[in-house]
């Protein structure tokens, strides 16, 4: 199996989970950094074709991870080039090396909301795969361009292609406590992101059920906690911080304003490592 950005917060996840399950990795970084639990590590650009040919060696299926991960570290242009591209190009070299089933890692800022210059708010909540985009930076046009690569390689190589939006990613170890401890304090914070988020286990985990996806066909699948990382219901934050979202069905407690249904029925998925 090849993981693109393996190198990355969740790419690492993902080659521990395979090696726990002694699933043979091959590894596409931009730089080695020596530790990579993978049986092949292959240097090189996700944009580059022969460099992903390279990676592609005895893999079976591709989970691609590889991006620039926030539109505010690179220029506009960069961020919008470098993830497209690599999605594209990855996807298409699988195809033609046979490749059935991917996974490629999109996001919940594909809604627009995580690095809009302005305060917006879903149309309706719990939010969906159908919500309306209001994408006006790259980061997320980036992600809806993914998720449409993805659509027309799933079709272009008659393959299984998903595309998950994953919420905030981190680890119990390192960033996530820590951000749910300043939310708490003022939920504010991670109202953009609808106070989702996802342990970076449970991350790499749905990235390797989207494999078992059978094809051909793409879908993009939402996935997160079952519940917000703040400790305030749901509803009262919805109203407060997003007041012209519907409210289309009720969200108990800290339910997370997400439909989980087709995380659990596409996916098999349910969060395990939970706050
Ligand atoms: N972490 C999150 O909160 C989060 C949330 C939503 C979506 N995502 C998406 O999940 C994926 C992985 O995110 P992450 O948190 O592990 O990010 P990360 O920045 O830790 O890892 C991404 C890796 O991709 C590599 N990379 C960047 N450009 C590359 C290129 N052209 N060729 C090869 N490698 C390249 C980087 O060097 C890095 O190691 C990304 O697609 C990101 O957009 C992450």
């Amino acid at each position: 199996m090849l993981v693109t950005g393996a190198a990355g917060r969740i790419g690492r996840a993902v080659l521990d989970l395979l090696a726990d399950r002694g699933i043979a990795a091959g590894a596409l970084v931009l730089a080695d950094p020596g530790d990579l639990p993978a049986d092949l590590v292959v240097e090189g650009d996700a944009t580059d074709p022969a460099a992903v040919d390279a990676a592609l060696k005895g893999a079976d299926a591709v989970i691609h991870l590889a991006a620039i991960p926030t539109p505010e570290w690179e220029p506009a242009g960069k961020v919008f080039a470098v993830n497209t591209q690599s999605t594209f190009t990855v996807l298409e070299q699988a195809g033609r090396a046979g490749i059935r089933q991917a996974c490629v890692a999109t996001s919940q800022a594909a809604d627009g909301l995580a690095f809009a210059a302005r305060e917006l708010h879903p149309a309706y909540a719990p939010v969906d795969a159908a919500l309306p985009s209001q994408a006006e930076d790259p980061y997320a046009l980036s992600k809806l361009v993914d998720e449409l690569t993805a659509e027309t390689m799933a079709r272009r190589h008659g393959m299984s292609v998903v595309a998950l939006r994953l919420p905030y990613v981190g680890g119990f170890d390192e960033r996530l406590r820590d951000f749910a401890d300043r939310c708490a304090a003022d939920p504010g914070l991670h109202a953009r992101g609808l106070w989702a988020y996802l342990e970076t286990r449970d991350a790499a985990r749905a990235c390797v059920l989207a494999l078992d996806v059978p094809g051909p066909g793409a879908r993009t699948v939402l996935v997160a906690a079952p519940e917000t990382l703040v400790p305030h219901p749901t509803e009262d934050l919805m109203r407060r911080y997003h007041p012209t979202t519907e409210l289309r069905s009720p969200l108990p407690g800290r339910a997370v304003p997400i439909d989980l249904t087709p995380a659990a029925g596409v996916l098999g998925f349910a969060a395990r490592f939970t706050l």
